[in-house]
């Protein structure tokens, strides 16, 4: 099993895709459940400040991935939801509701049942420290904030979304303090985890990297 932690914009899923490709195992994109859990409460009106609320409505979601053309897409009550988890307005929900107790405790066993079996790749906040804390590789994946706006704003613009580096970078920011500030469940690196800042390195050195810590593990 292998866990990729770290902030937004520091390339985990290209990452945790490639090195999931080269080690033949599956990988499970878990900000996706959040970002379910996100899209959801918006368009049923539910507050996202309304732990009891959120928590019951995330255990009754039916969330699974199903193998796409570019890899697993997330169906949420046996729709393709994909596409539509990924918008500014829906990560910014995601980063609230996953603030909340009753949604982290509700999408906990969703987590681990999807990683069960092993020979997957997991990517999100608190794998390494609270999902899967004895995978046998932990890797904390990180960059500076700029770099990871930079990259982000590639992403926005490549699909179409209209944005400005200085938005990006104040929305990456605000969600990054959010994240790692939050009591329960706070982005860090597990103890046991190798960091890579990927600031300075190409896609192909970190996915060399983190195969290879696979390989010899
Ligand atoms: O990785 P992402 O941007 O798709 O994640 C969306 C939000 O979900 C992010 O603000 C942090 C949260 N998240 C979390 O708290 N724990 C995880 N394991 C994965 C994501």
């Amino acid at each position: 099993m292998v866990a990729i932690d770290g902030p937004a914009g520091a390339g985990k899923s290209t990452v945790a895709r490639q090195v999931a490709e080269r080690l033949g195992f599956i990988r499970v994109d878990t900000g996706a459940l959040y970002r379910a859990v996100g899209l959801i409460a918006l368009e049923r009106g539910v507050s996202l400040e309304d732990g009891p609320a959120l928590g019951t409505l995330a255990s009754g979601l039916e969330l699974a991935f199903v193998e796409g053309p570019s890899g697993p897409r997330l169906t949420v009550n046996g729709s393709d939801r994909e596409d539509d988890l990924r918008t500014p307005d829906v990560a910014d929900a995601a980063s609230k509701v996953s603030a909340l107790p009753e949604v982290r405790a509700a999408l906990l066993e969703a987590q681990r049942e999807m990683g069960v079996d092993g020979g997957v790749v997991l990517e999100g906040r608190d794998i390494g420290t609270v999902v899967f804390p004895d995978a046998e590789v932990k890797v904390f994946l990180t960059a500076s904030a700029e770099a990871r706006a930079r990259r982000r704003l590639g992403d926005l613009e490549q699909r179409g979304v209209e944005s400005t580096y200085e938005d990006v970078l104040a929305a990456m920011r605000a969600r990054d303090t959010r994240d790692s500030s939050r009591k329960h469940a706070p982005l860090k690196p597990a103890e046991d985890a190798t960091v890579v800042d990927s600031t300075e390195m190409t896609q192909d050195e970190v996915v060399a990297h983190i195969a290879g810590l696979a390989q010899q593990s």
